[in-house]
């Protein structure tokens, strides 16, 4: 099974996810990448206005082909309460080439749901695992516990599939 995590981090803990999941999957990396400016306060604000928006702007061309791929796996941070302006790009450039989709999000403390939602209806498939970390997890030491479980979920959705 070859698996990409696809994945937006404008601060680090996306990316830290993204590669602890790389390391329990064996699967390998591909940050998006954009050409905004998204440091420091006016970086924030022009970053929670796009995504409140819904914005699609330009992003570069990914390294990898995601149709090659089995599983895509995607992270995001949420941002007011939306997908991050990257990835809801990358979702709406690439949702074709996405054969199977599993997704997450990290949050300081929002209720993900209309997040997973949106993911799921611009690549019209459900994803086969979902997981949303939050600051109090992290906090609290219990997110690579959901890490666990997700990659657990993944692996028994994979397995289900092929014996079918
Ligand atoms: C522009 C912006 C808007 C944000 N909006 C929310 C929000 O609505 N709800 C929330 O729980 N966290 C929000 N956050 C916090 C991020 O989701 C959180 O810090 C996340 O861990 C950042 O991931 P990263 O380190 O991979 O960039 C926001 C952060 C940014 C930069």
């Amino acid at each position: 099974m070859k698996v990409l995590i696809v994945y937006y981090s404008r601060s680090g803990q996306t990316r830290n996810i993204a590669e602890v999941i790389a390391k329990k999957l064996g699967a390998e990396l591909e940050e998006i990448v954009d050409h905004r400016n998204r440091k420091g306060l006016l970086g924030f604000f022009t970053s929670g206005n796009e995504a409140h928006l819904k914005k699609v702007i330009p992003i570069e061309r990914l390294k990898n082909e995601p149709a090659q791929y089995d599983l895509i796996i995607v992270g995001t941070p949420i941002w007011a309460g939306n997908l991050s302006t990257p990835i809801r790009s990358f979702l709406m450039e690439y949702r074709v080439q996405i054969t199977k989709l599993a997704f997450y999000t990290i949050c300081l403390g929002s209720d993900p749901q209309n997040v997973f939602l949106e993911a799921e209806e611009i690549v019209s498939q459900k994803p086969i695992a979902l997981m949303n970390i939050s600051y109090r997890n992290i906090k609290k030491q219990n997110h690579l516990e959901m890490v666990d479980t997700f990659v657990k979920n993944i692996k028994q959705n994979l397995k289900e599939k092929r014996s079918i």
